[in-house]
């Protein structure tokens, strides 16, 4: 079923929804970053400082994907610059909603962020992406990022394995 969405820049006063999704990611999803208490690390006073300091530096974007009739959030994408001699490099990530995957966001979502990242001066995107997360390694790929390697015990599970993570990266043409 088709999700009617928008795909639209971060405000600071959205940092309480954001962090909530954030919470709910980190509770669902197997790979993603977590704090010593299992969810994001930031509290939206913070998320919101975030969304204001990127905002007025212009060195990245956090996008949002809301839900068109609720105004839920679906998904959050970021890319930071990596600033001094690696500013043209921008660190990206993506995620999207269990109950709203495998319908194209993912993919959206990401075009979105390469553009806004270019608009920035992004010459390069990059991310590490943990070796058995297929969904997110078969989006990248298809979106034209590369393998370029693997950094070895990189990420610990929830479970407490250390397992390794996949360097990838992005030129633009
Ligand atoms: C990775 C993620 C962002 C994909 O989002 P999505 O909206 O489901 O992706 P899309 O529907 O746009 O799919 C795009 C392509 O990705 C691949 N893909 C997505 N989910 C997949 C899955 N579960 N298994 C295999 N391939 C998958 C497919 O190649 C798909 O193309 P197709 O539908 O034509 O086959 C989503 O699974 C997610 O948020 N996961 C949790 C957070 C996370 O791991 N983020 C990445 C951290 S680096």
């Amino acid at each position: 079923m088709n999700i009617e969405h928008e795909i639209v820049p971060a405000r600071p006063e959205e940092a309480p929804q954001i962090v909530e999704y954030l919470n709910q990611l980190a509770r669902e999803a197997e790979y993603v970053c977590i704090d010593d208490k299992g969810g994001f690390w930031l509290t939206p006073e913070q998320e919101a400082e975030v969304i204001r300091e990127t905002k007025a530096n212009g060195n990245g974007v956090i996008l949002i994907v809301k839900d068109k009739p609720t105004d839920d959030i679906l998904g959050s994408g970021t890319a930071f610059s990596r600033g001094r001699r690696a500013a043209h490099v921008f660190d990206i990530g993506v995620s999207v909603a269990s109950r709203a995957q495998r319908r194209g966001i993912g993919r959206e979502l990401l075009e979105a962020l390469k553009d806004e990242a270019q608009k920035l001066g992004a010459e390069k995107l990059w991310l590490e992406v943990c070796a058995p997360n297929e969904a997110a390694i078969r989006l990248y790929e298809k979106a034209g990022f590369k393998q370029e390697g693997r950094a070895i015990k990189a990420f610990r599970t929830k479970q407490g394995d250390l397992i390794d993570e996949i360097l990838m990266g992005y030129f633009y043409q």
